[in-house]
């Protein structure tokens, strides 16, 4: 349950929607696995030669990495409330018309939740949702002291659309998201728009960016990056050293942000798109909630978030995409975007 408070006859489901897990396709599971476990400190079970998952609290499962040629987020997990609240985000999607459908026990078991159904998400990430998620009470072996989790969900998703609007239709449509705030940013010579997208407590659970007066996207994953989030300081800073120590590819430094204050730092996975471990990022809690009012931030760093390490060919490699993306319209899902949601 959640501490928001919704009148009788709000059928708004904000706050009641967590980020469970994130699906990520890759034949690169050794080097995930000594990522995930011997860099970043999170608990790794084996399923099999094909199969991977990282806990970070006591639900089986945070992170599943499936053997597969994607290199990249396929499906975000998304851990309902109740099941009322299931029902109606259910019946928002098929009542637009758009399939959503019943996940097999088989794939309901490798992400440990019950409940589980999927429909089309932008980008083509496919949005999953469940209600109870499985817990172990296995203990967490694991480098670092704890992840914050619980009521802020996982962490947070952050992509570069060539379709903001449309993005953040979607997620206004079917999970009744809202605009935290927005920051505006030149990154590699790009001016970049950025909105963040709140769905519960954590600041934001979605981040959208956008270049701005063009539509292209310089990125090969459909993920910018995903967002952890580290109990103590001193756990973030000594998965920083590890993840250098390891040989791991370190993108942006420790820096603050501007907007929700999250100290973090970014490195590259397995698979190539970032991980932000992040620590102590401001909580939207029902009191700050009533009053919160969308600004506009310049920059997306207070200090640090130094870049590390881009080479000429990375350069080269994002030019080569961005030119590829212009070519073919970015995925999006018309019918859950715009329009009343119920
Ligand atoms: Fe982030």
């Amino acid at each position: 349950m959640n501490g928001f408070a919704r009148p009788d006859g709000d059928r708004s489901v904000f706050g009641a929607v967590h980020l469970g897990y994130v699906v990520v396709q890759s034949n690169q599971l050794l080097d995930w696995r000594r990522f995930g476990a011997e860099a970043i400190g999170l608990h790794v079970d084996e399923l099999d030669r094909d199969m991977l998952r990282f806990r970070l609290d006591d639900h089986a499962c945070r992170f599943l990495i499936r053997r597969g040629p994607a290199e990249d987020a396929v499906a975000l997990g998304w851990q309902v409330d109740d099941h009322e609240t299931f029902d109606r985000i259910v019946a928002r999607v098929a009542d637009r018309g758009v399939p959503i459908i019943e996940g097999s026990p088989e794939e309901a078991d490798l992400r440990g939740v019950q409940r589980l159904w999927r429909f089309a998400g932008p980008k083509g990430i496919a949005q999953e949702i469940f209600t109870t998620p499985v817990t172990t009470p296995e203990p967490l072996r694991m480098r670092s002291s704890g992840w914050v989790t619980g009521e802020a969900g996982l962490g947070h998703v952050a992509v570069v659309s060539r379709e903001p609007e449309a993005m953040r239709d979607y997620y206004r449509t079917v999970f009744d998201s809202r605009l935290t705030d927005y920051i505006d940013e030149n990154i590699s010579g790009l001016r970049m728009k950025i909105r963040f997208l709140r769905v519960n407590e954590r600041h934001h659970s979605i981040a959208i960016a956008n270049i701005r007066g063009v539509k292209i996207d310089p990125l090969r994953t459909r993920v910018q990056h995903i967002n952890v989030q580290s109990a103590t300081l001193d756990d973030m800073l000594a998965s920083f050293q590890r993840v250098t120590k390891l040989g791991f590819r370190m993108r942006w430094s420790v820096g603050q942000h501007s907007n929700d204050r999250e100290l973090s730092y970014y490195c590259v996975t397995p698979s190539g798109f970032e991980l932000e471990v992040g620590w102590n990022p401001i909580v939207i809690g029902p009191e700050l909630e009533s009053t919160w009012e969308p600004t506009t931030y310049q920059g997306i760093s207070i200090w640090g978030h130094t870049t590390v390490g881009e080479t000429v060919l990375d350069k080269f490699a994002q030019f080569r995409q961005a030119f590829a993306s212009a070519r073919t319209p970015e995925i999006t899902v018309p019918r859950l975007t715009g329009g009343l949601s119920r």
